[in-house]
Formats: C-alpha cells, sequence, structure tokens
C-alpha cells in the first residue's frame, strides 16, 4: 500500500468510512462543489456507458451517481475503504457497482474500456485515463485548490500543497495536464466556500479524517490547533475556508483520414 491508501486505511477503521461525523454549517457562495459534479456526472450516464470512478474510497459518492450507467466500476488502493464500500453498495442495493482492489496508475484496464472516468479528491493519471477511455469520453476530475485552508495551513507551519498559494493555479496545472495528455478541457470551475465546525472538537475530529494537515497531532499540536480556533472562531463557529475546483475534459474521437 502506498502511503495515502494507509492513511485512507486507517480513516476507514476509525470512522467507519471517508467521512468523519464531525459537524459543521457550510456557506457555498460559487454552489456545492459535490453537488455539480453530481449533476454533471449523473447527465453523462446511459444504460450502455461505463463507469470508472478511481479513489472511490467509501464508495458513497460513487453510489450516488451510479444509477443511470450499465456498469459501474469502483477502484481503490485502500482494502480497508473498499470493505466500507462493498457495505454501503450492500445497503444500496446496487448490483450494476462493483468495487475492486487497483492502482489508478496501472488499472489493467482494456484499451477504450470507460465511457466517463471520474475521480473526486482521488488520483489524476492523465495518460492512464487517456489509454482506459474510449474516443468522445470524457474525464471529470474534483480537485483541492491553492487556497484551500490556507489560514489553518499558516497556522500549522505545513499542510496539503503548503505555500502553493502564489503559484499558478492548481486547477490550470491539472487541465494542462489534461491537455498534454491529448485531452480537449472543457471546464474549469472554482468553488470558494466556507466551513463553520460547530465546536473545536468538531474541527479536530475532521483534521483526523483528511491530509490537510499532514501527520496531524491533536496533543503535539495542540498550541496551533488553539491559536487557530482562536484567530477564525465567530458566532457561527470555527470557520474553515475551502478552495476546491472541477475540471472537465473529452477525449476526442478519432479523426478519419482526409482523402485528397
Ligand atoms: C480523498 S479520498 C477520495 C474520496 C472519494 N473519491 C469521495 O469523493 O468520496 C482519496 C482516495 O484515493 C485513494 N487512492 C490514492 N492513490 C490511489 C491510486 N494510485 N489508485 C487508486 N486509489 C488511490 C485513497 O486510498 C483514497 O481512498
Amino acid at each position: 500500500m502506498t502511503m495515502d491508501a494507509e492513511f485512507y486505511s486507517r480513516v476507514a477503521e476509525r470512522f467507519g468510512g471517508y467521512f468523519s461525523d464531525a459537524r459543521s454549517t457550510d456557506v457555498f457562495a460559487d454552489g456545492r462543489p459535490d453537488a455539480v459534479f453530481d449533476e454533471l456526472a449523473t447527465a453523462l450516464g446511459t444504460p450502455q456507458a461505463r463507469l470508472l470512478d478511481v479513489g472511490c474510497a467509501d464508495g458513497r459518492s460513487l453510489l450516488r451517481i451510479s444509477r443511470p450507467y450499465g456498469v459501474v466500476t469502483g477502484i481503490d488502493l485502500s482494502p480497508s475503504m473498499l470493505e466500507c464500500a462493498a457495505r454501503y453498495r450492500a445497503e444500496a442495493g446496487l448490483p450494476h457497482v462493483t468495487f475492486e482492489l487497483r492502482d489508478a496508475a496501472h488499472t489493467g484496464l482494456p484499451d477504450g474500456y470507460a465511457d466517463v472516468i471520474t475521480s473526486r479528491r482521488g488520483p489524476l493519471i492523465a495518460g492512464e485515463f487517456e489509454r482506459v477511455l474510449r474516443p468522445g469520453g470524457v474525464v471529470m476530475y474534483m480537485g483541492i485548490g491553492e487556497q484551500d485552508a490556507r489560514e489553518l495551513k499558516e497556522t500549522f507551519g505545513r499542510g496539503q500543497n503548503f505555500d502553493s498559494w502564489n503559484g499558478r493555479p492548481l486547477a490550470d496545472e491539472v487541465a494542462l495536464e489534461l491537455s498534454d495528455a491529448g485531452f480537449v478541457v472543457t471546464r474549469n470551475q472554482a468553488f470558494l466556500f466556507e466551513e463553520f465546525y460547530h465546536s473545536p472538537d468538531d474541527l479536530n475530529t475532521f483534521l483526523h479524517q483528511v491530509p490537510i494537515v499532514d501527520n496531524y497531532d491533536s496533543a503535539a499540536d495542540k498550541e496551533a490547533f488553539d491559536r487557530y480556533v482562536a484567530a477564525v472562531s465567530v458566532d457561527q463557529g470555527v470557520r474553515l475556508s475551502r478552495h476546491w475546483f472541477i475540471v472537465q475534459a473529452q477525449k476526442p474521437t478519432a479523426v478519419e483520414p482526409s482523402h485528397p
């Protein structure tokens, strides 16, 4: 297992899946990114279409969009997340969805297998996605932007993509990676929003669920955590500023050779 999958296996074992019960009230200025992603991915589904979701974790996000598709496969490197996914699939009663232990970088799936590939906060392997998608197929990626939880990371002095806030937007890097692999980028949409955690305990729980602050440790990080909470607490709760993005791209259909 990679470090990343080990982290997510610990999350699955501790919280019973990818999501913790940390309570927050979220305020979306640019729309709700998960809802926008669900809507776009659902609209691409047909009874003939095959959907591949990479980094599916506990599968709940995939199950929400799976109904219009004929065949749905979620892959992940964390066996514990996949066990949770099998349980949620059984509860949802969706037998056309399967979950498999596969590496997004080397899926082992045939060329042109999928009509749609989704990766929501999961890996982006542009070359492998291009190979596994059929011509005309679509890739939808949801990523974490460079401004995400910036004030928190500045307070801790570390974190995911630390100090990337003044560089090239991460969404543009993803778009470039996809176009370099031969895709035509059709959407690049940013979402800035605020989460207000109902208590410091809720934020503490959340920080154990995500890799925003690497190796987060409630005891060792207490001083930075308390400083952050004191600086950002308002009537609505403990504020965490988020920045996510959606990039969508299409693999061109094969170009017919022109006749002289
Ligand atoms: C942030 S979670 C994804 C959450 C999920 N997509 C959702 O929206 O609910 C990232 C997941 O990607 C998985 N992962 C990381 N690298 C991977 C790889 N190379 N191949 C497959 N899965 C991978 C991790 O194990 C983890 O479960």
